[in-house]
């Protein structure tokens, strides 16, 4: 399970090969190449994206693979290994609700290309492949290791020459119009920014990037994933629903965005916002100034000393922002009860996975007693695994 010779650093992943493999059998060619990009883990920052805050997440050794071909005509044909159907359609018909089901991301992407200003009109059509290792609605960000890996294929195939911040854009484009989940630019800024036992601190107004080194293997510490196996679903109810809150309570203050906040500010929040905005708006604030800190702490004394912020996110997440459910509360707990230096819900909430950063030596420990913990409230058994801060999206072929 605490693999740590895995394939993160080489350049051939299962995924990549999957595609490639998966591109000869569907189209009876070989690829002209494969792109992939990885999921990631938050590791702090929750919800304070789309409030133009900072979060921190990294790339993980999970990834998304897009093969690719050219074609003779001006048609995109995108396959994958979850789906027995292709779909295919023109470039001159792309558009936000050309396509629904997975091939919207694929699709969304090459439409909002265009949107950035790519010239579609010359290019000709292509065939892609998907394979993917990114465990789907764990919270993990399959779908913008998805976008991001085709944003990136076709980017170098079709020689438009976007920076990654900017094909990170693309990617956050085609999840809030082709797909329709209102998310913020995180997923896609760790998918293309990430680097191998690095975090991404980023400032989400600026879009200033600083890849901190996270020195989990030096320091011999693991991060355990506990996938819950509860099912979220970003696109309807509670997402919309807390950045509606965020924005309200941001109109309500008289200030752009909840990142204006200062702790300061939470006494006059209190008096002039009903409880739960107040309790949402602290939330975001609390959030921001632990990101700081962690990165901060991180610096000064090492990965072993950010538990407490990673303790403090999950409550306040719970008890603030009520995006957690019993299943992630109880992995959490049980990882703290076990030993881990701080464990928290990663991801947009509402199910999906916690993290829990631990020494190596005790992932066997916590893996068997959150199994138990869960067997015993008769919770649906987790998926554990150890996810290692990896390198973000790049060509394989
Ligand atoms: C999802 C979204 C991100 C971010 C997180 C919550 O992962 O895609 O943009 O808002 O939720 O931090």
């Amino acid at each position: 399970m605490n693999d740590k010779a895995g394939a993160s650093g080489s350049a051939t992943t299962t995924a990549s090969t999957a595609a490639a493999h998966g591109f000869a059998e569907w189209f009876g060619r070989q690829p002209a190449g494969v792109w992939s990009a990885p999921g990631r883990v938050n590791l702090i920052g929750e919800h304070t994206d789309y409030n133009d805050g900072f979060v921190f997440p990294f790339a993980i050794d999970r990834r998304t693979a897009v093969a690719l071909g050219d074609r003779d005509d001006r048609v995109i044909r995108v396959a994958s290994s979850f789906s027995p159907e292709a779909v295919t359609v023109h470039l001159d018909e792309l558009s936000p609700d050309a396509v629904n089901g997975w091939a919207a991301y694929p699709l969304g992407v090459a439409w909002a290309l265009g949107e950035f200003g790519a010239d579609l009109e010359h290019s000709r059509g292509v065939d892609l492949h998907v394979a993917s290792d990114v465990p789907i609605g764990a919270g993990l960000s399959s779908s913008a290791a998805i976008e991001c890996a085709v944003a990136l294929a076709l980017d170098e195939h079709w020689g438009f020459g976007f920076d990654r911040p900017t094909l990170a854009k693309v990617g956050q484009l085609a999840e809030n119009r082709a797909v329709g989940a209102p998310t913020g630019i995180m997923d896609q800024s760790a998918s293309l920014l990430g680097e191998a036992d690095a975090g991404v601190f980023l400032d989400c107004r600026s879009l200033d990037a600083d890849v901190i080194p996270l020195g989990f293997d030096a320091d011999g510490l693991s991060l355990l994933v506990i996938d819950t196996r509860v099912s979220h679903d970003h696109a309807t109810g509670g997402y919309a629903a807390r950045r509606a809150s965020c924005e309200a309570g941001a109109r309500a203050l008289g200030v752009e965005s909840l990142r204006d906040l200062r702790p300061a500010d939470l006494e006059r929040a209190k008096s002039l916002l009903d409880d739960e905005t107040f309790r949402r708006v602290r939330h975001v604030v609390t959030e921001n100034q632990r990101v700081q800190g962690t990165v901060r702490t991180l610096h000064e004394h090492g990965p072993g000393a950010i538990g407490p912020f990673l303790d403090a996110s999950h409550v306040s997440m719970r008890d603030d922002f009520e995006i957690s459910v019993p299943e992630l509360d109880l992995a959490v707990a049980t990882a703290q009860a076990n030993g881990a230096i701080g464990a928290r819900m990663t991801g947009g909430g509402f199910g999906g996975a916690a993290i829990a950063l631990m020494i190596d030596a005790l992932v066997p420990v916590v893996t068997r007693e959150v199994a138990a913990a869960f067997a015993e409230q008769g919770f649906r058994e987790p998926a554990m695994f150890t996810a290692r801060p990896s390198q973000g999206a790049r060509r394989d072929a």
